[in-house]
């Protein structure tokens, strides 16, 4: 991190050098935290670098670059949404980090504007949100489109996008002016996005963990820029309105006045929008809104102050990239200093091992911390920690809290040597090719990945028995009450009541709850599973398909013939075998989303004896329900329908799939009983015989239309 007092450049060529360096890392950064979404450092290090990159190009004004990051807001728009021109630049704000520098804010408002020293700037205060900003554009009282800011003059089109956002109104209420865009943030919850994360864990295969959301920001950011609008539909975005870009007639002539006329026409607006007389007032607002931070349930990174008067706006007008007459007043970073205790390792399901760093407590933005992620191996490489140091933790939002910075880097202390063999199991714990992740080897006989099976097994999206929570189950285990997941359901009620004083009710509640999950939804109970790379979509995708665990593991059996039979060629190349049998694989399985990866996983689970063993003696204490196609109403409902040809847009797996969820039934061939014939390419016979029996004959953009009339 760079600090702020490094002593700047003394002579043109560092400068020149420095300033370099600084633009490059900026615009890195800004790409990673824009377009990726995917930030590597706090906003508190990245305003610390744009302020060093600022501190020297005031003291060589000469050096400043034609791309230096003081005269770029943001970054360039992310390739795949279209861009739109802003009929008004998007600004960024100044920010300031302490009292004096709101001040000196004001008192520049004043000199700018020659004001009497008695005359009172009135500001207006209220919450800085952590989202992303979005200018919503009314034309007649109507929203016609919504865009990003991307890098200030040209965002990005989200206007299909911003539709699903509840609060965000397609229409104005009451007279607005013939034009008017409304600006403000698209942000989530803090809650909505716990949520989001633990879903997207739980549908997570292991290579897609990744696509879990940093913090909310970011998770706003990915929800809304979408190509598919249904994304952002299942995503719970919010909007706060903070001001506005062009418009035809302004409702008042104050900010406060403006604001409210926004708030009439159905936005949201802050209730913690204020007007304040004095700085005094201003910097009241600010402790005030730092100390009901943690209550409220969206992130704030601090206080926006705005020069009330519209007129004096005006005058105000804007320097490079921020107007004149705002500023940010931002909360110091929640970070805090502490010594990393130990280094623990974690042992998961599927054997991942997980360093977990184990603090002295330290309070952190109000939070008592006391262990923070390490991620992985290479994680505790970058920063260079081990036992005994110093260490920077921070916590954003509500994510895991994370070591930032080692600052005893420099003590005379071996490196921590992540371990090579299974803490638990003592098994070989192993680094696949170009995986980050150390895993264990010794599957079952291992008890950490045994428990945690158990534990994934009866989880709130797998079989999800109520009453037994996480910790019983390692009780449990522990004590040798459960080793399978069918041991669960051998538990009896006087088993249990000898483990709690007064422990009838308890144990009889806990057996009502295993038995009520005696019948599971076939996808949850082969999520509950836990095989590897199968997850909630995955699991659902082969209930859909297969229907029944009959239909499943007839399935199965033919695929683990497959994969037995499926050798290699006399001096076939081992990539070209494997690649060979993988096809060969996902034929087998033939499940629509289901790839090489997951179709392997999947036989190399039922490929063991013992996990097959596991299934059966399973199944004989549960029994998964059958999947139901729920049918839609449509015009072929009850009707027998036959497809021929080679359809184009569809699979034959797909359009069966979309006749049956019309309640239609299909037919291999056309009888007088056929009700519609949909024909494709170099469709032969049964075209011919439809015509003749004078059944109705469709082609494949006739039936688009009736499955989309029918959605
Ligand atoms: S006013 C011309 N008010 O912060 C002034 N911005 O760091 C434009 N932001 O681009 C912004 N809360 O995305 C304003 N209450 C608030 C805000 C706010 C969040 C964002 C906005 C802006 C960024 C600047």
């Amino acid at each position: 991190m760079t600090s702020s007092d490094t002593p700047l450049p003394t002579d043109d060529a560092t400068a020149k050098e420095a300033l370099e360096r600084l633009a490059a890392e900026i615009a890195r950064h800004n790409r990673l935290y824009h377009t990726d979404d995917a930030p590597e450092i706090s906003d508190a290090a990245y305003d610390a670098l744009v302020r060093r990159n600022n501190a020297i190009e005031a003291a060589f004004p000469a050096l400043v670059r034609p791309d230096s990051p003081s005269r770029l807001v943001g970054a360039a728009p992310a390739g795949h949404l279209a861009k739109v021109a802003h009929a008004k630049a998007m600004l960024s704000l100044d920010n300031a980090f302490a009292d004096e520098e709101v001040i000196e804010f004001v008192a520049r408002v004043r000199r700018f504007l020659n004001l009497p020293a008695d005359e009172p700037v009135a500001l207006t205060a209220e919450p800085k949100i952590d989202g992303l900003s979005c200018s919503l554009r009314y034309e007649g009282g109507r929203l016609v489109q919504a865009l990003t800011r991307g890098d200030g003059q040209t965002g990005e089109n989200v206007t299909a996008n911003v539709a699903t956002i509840a609060d965000i109104p397609q229409a104005l209420a009451g007279p607005a002016p013939d034009v008017f865009e409304v600006r403000g943030e698209v942000y989530m919850d803090k809650a909505d996005f716990a949520a989001l994360n633990a879903r997207l864990l739980a549908d997570a295969t292991d290579a897609d963990k990744a696509r879990q959301f940093a913090n909310p920001r970011n998770a706003a950011a990915g929800s809304l820029r979408q190509k598919d609008a249904s994304v952002t539909a299942a995503r719970p975005l919010r909007f706060l309105a903070h001001g506005w870009g062009e418009a035809s007639a302004l409702p008042a002539d104050t900010q406060t006045g403006v604001m409210a006329a926004i708030a009439g026409w159905g936005l949201p607006v802050s209730d913690q929008l204020a007007r304040v007389d004095t700085t005094d007032g201003a910097l009241a607002r600010y402790r005030a809104i730092e100390s009901a931070r943690a209550d409220l349930p969206f992130d704030i990174d601090g206080v926006v102050y705005k020069v009330d008067r519209l007129d004096w706006q005006q005058r105000l007008g804007q320097v490079a990239k921020a107007p004149r007459w705002a500023i940010a007043h931002k909360f110091p970073a929640e970070q805090a200093q502490t010594v990393l205790e130990a280094i623990d390792i974690q042992v998961g399901r599927t054997g991942a091992l997980t360093p977990v760093a184990r603090l002295a407590p330290v309070t952190v933005g109000g939070v008592v911390v006391t262990n923070a992620t390490l991620h992985n191996e290479d994680e505790i490489g970058r920063l260079g920690v081990r036992p005994g140091d110093r260490v920077v933790v921070q916590r954003a939002g509500d994510v895991i809290p994370q070591i930032v910075e080692n600052l005893t880097l420099d003590e005379d202390r071996p490196a921590y040597v992540f371990p090579d063999h299974c803490p638990r199991c003592g098994s070989a714990a192993e680094r696949d090719e170009e995986a980050v992740v150390r895993r264990c080897t010794g599957g079952l006989i291992c008890p950490a990945q045994r428990v945690e099976r158990l534990r994934h097994f009866v989880g709130r999206y797998a079989m999800d028995i109520e009453g037994l929570g996480l910790t019983q189950i390692e009780d449990f285990f522990a004590d040798g009450l459960i080793h399978t997941p069918a041991d669960i359901y051998r538990l009896t009620a006087d088993r249990l009541v000898q483990r709690k004083k007064d422990g009838r009710v308890w144990a009889a509640n806990l057996i009502a709850g295993i038995d009520a999950s005696r019948t599971p939804p076939l996808d949850r109970f082969l999520f509950a599973l836990g095989i590897r790379h199968v997850g909630q979509i995955t699991a659902r995708d082969l209930a859909r398909r297969y229907v029944s665990v009959k239909g499943l593991m007839r399935m199965l059996h033919h695929a683990l013939a497959v994969r037995r039979t499926t050798v290699p060629a006399p001096a076939e190349p081992e990539r070209k075998f494997v690649l060979r049998r993988q096809k060969a694989l996902v034929a087998a399985i033939e499940t629509p989303g289901i790839g090489p990866e997951v179709a392997e996983a999947l036989l190399d689970f039922f490929a063991e004896r013992h996990n097959r063993d596991v299934v059966y003696d399973l199944l004989r204490q549960v029994r998964p329900q059958d999947v139901v196609h729920q049918t839609r109403a449509s015009e072929i409902s009850g009707k027998t329908v036959v497809f021929t040809g080679k359809l184009e847009t569809f699979s034959r797996d797909e359009a069966k799939a979309q006749a049956e969820a019309l309640g239609a039934k299909v037919a291999a061939s056309v009888s007088k009983k056929t009700d519609l014939v949909v024909v494709g390419a170099d469709a032969g016979s049964k075209r011919k015989k439809a015509e003749d029996l004078g059944v109705r004959v469709i082609d494949e953009a006739g039936w688009a239309e009736i499955v989309a009339a029918a959605s």
